[in-house]
């Protein structure tokens, strides 16, 4: 299979515009790595939790700015249907995972946000820029309970993560649809 046949897919709704597959993949590593340093956070000795928590906060927002450039690209270029053979209540699991995907890219850092500005933290952006906490003034006890959500939601996020690779692996092998191949430039997608 070569590259024009993926753009002909493409052009007929089959897989995924190459910028969304770039800012699929790139953020869903992102979040993979965010997800790990902040467990790796939570067990390490504290001059190392510090280091790590700086990374988490700093690729957090990066996320975010990534998730809002790939939602205007979303909606400035087409985006291919489900396949046509999925039962209604896999479209309609697929697409909420989808939906939870970016309340949870959007929520997670604007809540890690807001939460550090509670206690007037800054987030340093790899030493590029710094983001200053919000004007709220200190709010300790609202922050900490802030936090209990953004890690609530992150163990949610790691749920559904399995669950979407789940769905994934099901449309690849099984119902050979397409599945993973219509988020990447190769392989084959059945029209
Ligand atoms: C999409 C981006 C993000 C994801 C997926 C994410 C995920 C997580 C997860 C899973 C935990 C829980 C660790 C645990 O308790 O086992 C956590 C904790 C934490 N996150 Fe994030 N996070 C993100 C963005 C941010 C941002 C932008 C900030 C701050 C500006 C932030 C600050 C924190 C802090 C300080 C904790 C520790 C909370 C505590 O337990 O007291 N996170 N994050
Ligand atoms: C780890 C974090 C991940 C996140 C946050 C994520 C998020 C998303 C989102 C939001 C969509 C919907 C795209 C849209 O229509 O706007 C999507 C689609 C898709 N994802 Fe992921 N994903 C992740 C990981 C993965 C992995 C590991 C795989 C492969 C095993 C995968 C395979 C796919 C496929 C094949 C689609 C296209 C679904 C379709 O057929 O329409 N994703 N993903």
């Amino acid at each position: 299979m070569t590259m024009t046949d993926a753009a002909t897919d493409t052009a007929q709704g089959r897989r995924y515009s190459t910028g969304a597959m770039v800012f699929h993949w790139l953020i869903a590593l992102l979040v993979i790595v965010n997800w790990r340093l902040a467990e790796a956070a939570e067990h390490a000795a504290r001059a190392d939790a510090i280091q790590y928590f700086a990374n988490h906060k700093a690729i957090g927002i990066l996320i975010l700015l990534l998730t809002l450039g790939r939602l205007v690209w979303r909606w400035t270029h087409p985006v291919p249907p489900l396949p046509s053979d999925l039962a209604r209540w896999e479209k309609v699991l697929a697409r909420s995972v989808h939906i939870i995907f970016y309340v949870l890219l959007i929520g997670l850092p604007l809540g890690g946000w807001l939460a550090n500005s509670f206690s007037d933290r800054t987030v340093e952006m790899f030493g590029l820029f710094t983001i200053p906490p919000l004007p709220l003034g200190a709010n300790e006890s609202l922050g900490d309970t802030i936090f209990d959500a953004h890690a609530l939601g992150g163990q949610i996020f790691v749920y559904l993560i399995g669950l979407h690779i789940l769905g994934a692996l099901k449309h690849t092998f099984f119902d050979r649809n397409g599945g993973i191949f219509r988020m990447l430039p190769f392989g084959k997608v059945p029209g």
